[in-house]
């Protein structure tokens, strides 16, 4: 590998050193190096959110970070999610969720979708309809339009909450403020948000916020 660069990533609760090339893309990184390849590429370009991970506690888009950037980050991809306490050794909510409400077809975004999913009940365990609509606006599905997947979300929320109440009301959370949160996977810093593209606008991308729905 010319110019490999070693980086360690902790992914899914364990750490990896590997060696990537400096242009190569985070996404890459994860499917080629560490062989998860449940985080899917539809575009490269930052549009369809199929390649969405939870870094730091952050949805983001990983072809939109080259590898050398995440160095030293907390990672979770969808291989996760059945090791979380709230999955107890079976499918997660949202996996149960998507499967139960029929949010998939031919599931190359359900990875994405549910890491979008994730990170959203992570800092909103009872969102409402807009809400889960605007978390999910950066991640494209062709097949089975998106009231489903709004479905599956409004499901694993419920299951979220039914898990907390057989555990005493405790449920799973993160620290991060709405502020500090994109629904279509941008980083937030500071109160503004950077996507990792160098001269980014760092403007609104949801579908409402072009003037246009999301189903
Ligand atoms: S692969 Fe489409 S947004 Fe990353
Ligand atoms: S289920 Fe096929 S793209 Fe979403």
């Amino acid at each position: 590998m010319t110019n490999a660069r070693e980086i360690t990533l902790t992914v899914n609760g364990t750490e990896h050193t590997i060696e990537v090339e400096p242009r190569q893309l985070l996404v890459h990184a994860i499917r080629e190096e560490l062989d998860l390849t449940g985080t899917h590429i539809g575009c490269d370009t930052g549009n369809c959110g199929a390649c969405t991970v939870i870094k730091d506690g952050e949805p983001i888009k990983s072809c939109l970070m080259f590898a050398t950037q995440a160095d030293g980050s907390e990672l979770m991809t969808v291989e996760g999610m059945e090791d979380l306490p709230e999955a107890r050794g079976e499918l997660h909510p949202l996996q149960e969720g998507f499967r139960e409400e029929h949010g998939l077809q031919c599931g190359y975004c359900t990875p994405g979708m549910l890491m979008s999913g994730k990170a959203l009940l992570d800092e909103n365990p009872d969102p409402n309809e807009d809400e889960i609509r605007e978390a999910i606006s950066g991640n494209l599905c062709r097949c089975t339009g998106y009231q489903n997947i709004v479905r599956s979300i409004e499901y694993a929320a419920d299951e979220l909450e039914s898990v907390a109440a057989a555990d005493g009301g405790e449920r799973p959370t993160d620290s991060r403020s709405a502020s500090e949160t994109r629904s279509d996977g941008g980083v937030a810093v500071d109160g503004e948000f950077d996507c990792g593209v160098e001269n980014c606008c760092g403007g609104p991308t949801t579908d409402r916020e072009r003037g246009g729905e999301s189903e």
